[in-house]
C-alpha cells in the first residue's frame, strides 16, 4: 500500500542550539527496558553511557546490577551475572537467527541507530508506534501466512511483524507522568535519538558558543582589514 507521511512534531531537541530534554530520555529508557528490550538490542549503548547524562553513576550501577549479563566464568562455563558500568545493555537473542525465528521470520532490527537511520527519524518512530490500525478494506493480512503480522501505515508496505507494543498506561513512570501510548511513544523516541547521537548537546552547545563569537571575530577582521589597507588611501 502506499505510505502514509509521519506527522512533523515540535521535539524539544529539533531546533540548531536546542538540548534534549532529559526528563523525557530518562522515561523513554524505561519505556526501552520494559517493552522493546524484550526483543530489540540497543548493542552500541553501554551503561556507563548513561552515567552523568541521564543517570548519577549510582543510577547507572543500579541499572547495570539489575540486568543479567551472558558470560563464562573461570572454567568457561556459560553463566549469567548481574552487569556492571562497561556492560553493553543485554541482547534479548543469542543470534539473528533465534530472533528472526521468535518473531515469524523477521528479525527484530537492533535500536543503536534507528533514531537516525530511517527516512523521517523521531517523527517516524513516533508515527509507527501509535500508528497501528485496523487492516482497511482492500488490505489483507493473510490469516496463517502473515500471524503476527499486523497492519501500520507507516510501515513501508503496510504490513509490519511488530504488533502494536504501547498502551496507555501499559507501564508506569518512575516520574508519575500519566504514561499514555503518545507519551511513551514520544519519550522511547527521544530516548532513541539520545542513544544514537550521544555527543548531540555538546555539538549544538559548541555551535552556540562559535555562532555568538562570530559578530566579534568579524569587527575585529574588519577593522583589521581597513587599517591594513589604509595605505592605498
Ligand atoms: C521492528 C521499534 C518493541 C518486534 C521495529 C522497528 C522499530 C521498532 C523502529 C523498525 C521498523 C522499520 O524497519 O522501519 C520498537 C520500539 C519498541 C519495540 C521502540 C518498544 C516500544 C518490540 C517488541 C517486539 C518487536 C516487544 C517483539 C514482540 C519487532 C519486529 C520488527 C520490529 C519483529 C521487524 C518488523 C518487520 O520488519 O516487519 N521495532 N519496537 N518490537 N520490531 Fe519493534
Amino acid at each position: 500500500g502506499d505510505n502514509v507521511h509521519p506527522y512533523a512534531l515540535p521535539w524539544a531537541h529539533s531546533g540548531p542550539f536546542s538540548s534534549f530534554d532529559i526528563a523525557s530520555v530518562r522515561r523513554g529508557y524505561e519505556v526501552y527496558k520494559q517493552v522493546c528490550a524484550a526483543c530489540h538490542s540497543m548493542k552500541f549503548l553501554h551503561y556507563r553511557h548513561f552515567v552523568d547524562t541521564i543517570m548519577t553513576e549510582e543510577e547507572a550501577k543500579a541499572e547495570a546490577a539489575d540486568a543479567l549479563i551472558n558470560d563464562v566464568d573461570d572454567k568457561g562455563a556459560a553463566i549469567q551475572r548481574p552487569g556492571i558500568l562497561t556492560d553493553k545493555l543485554p541482547n534479548p537473542y543469542p543470534n539473528k537467527k533465534a530472533a528472526a525465528a521468535a518473531n515469524n521470520g523477521a528479525a527484530p532490527p537492533d535500536l543503536s541507530l534507528m533514531a537516525l537511520a530511517r527516512h523521517g527519524g523521531d517523527d517516524y518512530v513516533f508515527s509507527l508506534l501509535t500508528g497501528y490500525l485496523e487492516a482497511p478494506a482492500g488490505v489483507k493480512v493473510r490469516i496463517g501466512v502473515d500471524d503476527g503480522k499486523a497492519y501500520n501505515p507507516y510501515f513501508p508496505g503496510g504490513i509490519i511483524s511488530m504488533p502494536q507494543q504501547l498502551f496507555d498506561e501499559g507501564i508506569e513512570y518512575k516520574d508519575g507522568t500519566p504514561a499514555t501510548m503518545s507519551q511513551q511513544a514520544k519519550d522511547v523516541s527521544a530516548f532513541m535519538h539520545w542513544a544514537a547521537e550521544p555527543f548531540h548537546d555538546t555539538r549544538k552547545k559548541w555551535a552556540l558558543k562559535i555562532a555568538a563569537l562570530i559578530p566579534f571575530v568579524a569587527v575585529v577582521l574588519i577593522y583589521g582589514k581597513r587599517n591594513i589597507w589604509s595605505f592605498t588611501k
